[in-house]
């Protein structure tokens, strides 16, 4: 097996085809999603809050992600690994996003990038895209800007629409091979999808994208706390990882362990 390649999301459209994202950081679950047949993974800059703690995603860097983008890449062989461009690496214009982006491709060894904005980051998307380089998009809600959209909050309601519509058409005129629609309408997202000869891949935007990602922590139900509405969680790896530790911990407090089989 050769790994997915960009043309291959396309043609899934084509036909018809669903298919599914999901992040990854490091490369005990880059393995497993890769051997469990997850088409793409994205090394998100949600590794901000998922694998660094930050409260939001702008402070991580490229410095940061990069070590995250290798082992992704190393843990895996079939699956099309993006790297997430961070905050405040690609916003200054094309230059700045292109010299980004080969750094990813360089240094991370991914095999496409993603960045957050629609109209405002065609010309980036355009030019790094020009170098050879395919570039997810990202579009709806995008965490990078969440101070001026007011927090985690649903983009493209009533007339706003029409803005989720401008961004879509900008980035797949700038030539991204797919986009991220995050916390739209399904409605919105649906005629999005149905308009756009890419992918879609949805995140709190309903059925009808050509795709579906979620970060591995809230499918999996690593993460503690309250999740967003459309996370749906697949098993409860918190509560299982918490009943080890406590079984590990009392069982060294009462000498169980190590066994005779476990000591040289
Ligand atoms: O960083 C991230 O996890 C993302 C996805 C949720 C799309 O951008
Ligand atoms: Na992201």
């Amino acid at each position: 097996t050769r790994r997915v390649r960009t043309r291959d999301l396309i043609a899934a459209k084509e036909r018809g085809e669903r298919w599914s994202m999901l992040t990854s950081y490091d490369q005990y679950t880059a393995g497993i999603f890769d051997a469990a047949g997850i088409p793409v993974l994205l090394v998100g800059d949600s590794a901000a809050n998922n694998v660094f703690g930050y409260e939001t995603t702008l402070p991580v860097t490229a410095e940061e992600l990069l070590p995250l983008v290798r082992a992704v890449v190393r843990a895996t062989r079939q699956t099309l690994v993006v790297g997430d461009l961070p905050f405040g690496s690609y916003e200054e214009g094309p230059t700045q996003a292109l010299r980004t982006a080969v750094r990813f491709m360089k240094e991370g060894g991914c095999h496409a990038v993603k960045l957050e904005g629609g109209r405002r980051c065609a010309a980036q998307i355009a030019a790094i895209v020009g170098a050879g380089i395919p570039v997810m998009a990202h579009i709806g809600f995008t965490p990078q800007s969440e101070h001026t959209l007011g927090g985690y909050r649903v983009q493209g309601r009533g007339d706003a629409a029409d803005e989720v519509l401008a961004d879509a058409r900008a980035v797949a005129e700038a030539g991204a091979f797919a986009v991220v629609l995050e916390m739209v309408p399904g409605e919105v997202a649906k005629q999005v999808t149905a308009e756009l000869s890419i992918p879609t891949v949805g995140i709190g935007a309903g059925p009808d994208t050509d795709a579906q990602v979620l970060v591995w922590q809230d499918m999996a139900g690593l993460r503690t706390g309250k999740a967003p509405r459309f996370v749906k969680r697949y098993a409860d790896l918190a509560d299982a990882l918490t009943e080890a530790t406590r079984r590990f911990a009392d069982e060294v407090r009462g000498g169980e362990f190590p066994a005779a089989e476990h000591t040289f």
